[in-house]
């Protein structure tokens, strides 16, 4: 066990297992580490080390430069402690979770396929553990080097079962294991609840969820504990789900059966390949072009949620800051 010791006017020292990385073992302290991904693709999680050794899980995180290397700076979500450590980095109240991750074990129960590419996994935990709609674990498998990110599709109710809805990437290698090797009973990992992009209950805006591809999982999730919520259910929330193409395309038969389905809550569906009017009548255009045409300016009074793949991401940020959302109702935790 090393002790890290974030230092600053007043010094905060935690214990991290060797074995665990020093933003994650933050967080289990309920601390406010900064962080979105937890995958080292972001950055989002850098800091300064000042005394000490640590070594990163993976060895080229994306995010870590030569000149982070240089200045003797890491990535939170990534760096294991090889001794006692003091740091430098701005802790913040938004990170300081609600329920503290924890490594459970788990169980894979079955699978239900929702397209060609896209299915949705059911675990069963070995313990119960609560967790916010919007927000997602690490997942481990013991044939496949490293965890990947999973967001909850299930609305929590702190018992032991976690759903993800989870895309096929061609030759990865969790997905692969998953849709190709897993059977009902294998043991999995799982770390968490992670993510800060979770339903703000407390808000009075109608909602907005925006998924692309393999973002549908968390915004499912949100749109699921809003229709449950009994000030939430009285708002407005629609749901735009985008994909390449007809086939890629789901999510309604998810929703159709929740309190409000046609009257408060709102599937719309989107396409961006160019296909003939025959094969598909639907909305076209990327998910930010199809949110700005259907609300455009009212998108500023929304409670706006949103996951998919980087290059969604990076459109629906621009969009909204173009159309000058303010910043504090948007919500997303970077996917890779
Ligand atoms: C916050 C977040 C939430 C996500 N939620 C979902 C979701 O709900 N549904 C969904 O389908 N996808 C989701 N993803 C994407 C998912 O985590 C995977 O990237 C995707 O499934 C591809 O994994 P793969 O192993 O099949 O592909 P690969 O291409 O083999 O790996 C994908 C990525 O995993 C990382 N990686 C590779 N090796 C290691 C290692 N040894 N240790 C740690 N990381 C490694 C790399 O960054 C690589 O780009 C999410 C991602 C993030 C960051
Ligand atoms: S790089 Fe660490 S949280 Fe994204």
């Amino acid at each position: 066990m090393a002790l890290i010791t974030i230092d600053g006017a007043t010094p905060v020292t935690f214990e991290c297992d060797e074995s665990d990385t020093i933003m994650r073992a933050a967080l289990r302290h309920g601390l406010g580490f900064p962080y979105s991904c937890n995958v080292g693709a972001c950055g989002n999680c850098r800091f300064q080390l000042l005394d000490g050794e640590v070594e990163h899980l993976q060895e080229s995180p994306r995010a870590w430069t030569e000149r982070d290397e240089k200045r003797q700076r890491y990535l939170g979500c990534q760096a294991r402690p090889l001794s006692d450590c003091r740091i430098k980095l701005r802790t913040n109240e938004q990170y300081v979770p609600q329920t503290e991750p924890v490594k459970v074990s788990a169980t894979f129960k079955e699978k239900t396929v929702l397209t060609h590419d896209l299915s949705e996994f059911a675990l069963e935990l070995d313990k119960p553990l609560p967790f916010l709609a919007g927000q997602y674990a690490l997942l481990g498998a013991s044939a496949v080097d490293g965890p990947r990110a999973y967001s909850m599709c299930n609305v929590s109710r702190n018992d032991t079962e976690w759903s993800f809805q989870i895309k096929r990437v061609p030759d990865g290698a969790m997905t692969t294991h998953l849709f190709d090797l897993l059977q009902p009973g294998d043991a999995l990992t799982l770390d968490g609840p992670f993510g800060t992009a979770y339903l703000r209950e407390d808000s009075e805006r109608d909602i907005l969820c925006l998924a692309g591809g393999s973002g549908l999982s968390p915004m499912i999730a949100i749109a699921r504990a809003a229709a449950e919520h009994p000030q939430l259910r009285q708002r407005r929330l629609d749901f735009i789900f985008g994909g390449r193409r007809p086939e890629d395309m789901c999510g309604e038969e998810l929703l159709r059966d929740l309190p409000g389905f046609g009257s408060t809550l709102h599937f719309h569906s989107a396409i961006s390949e160019d296909i003939s009017e025959t094969e598909w009548s639907g909305l076209r255009g990327f998910v930010h072009d199809v949110a700005q045409q259907l609300f455009g300016e009212a998108l500023q009074s929304k409670e706006i949620y949103f996951a998919g793949p980087p290059l969604m991401a990076q459109a629906v940020q621009k969009m909204l800051f173009d159309l000058k959302v303010p910043l504090d109702q948007v919500h997303f935790d970077e996917f890779y």
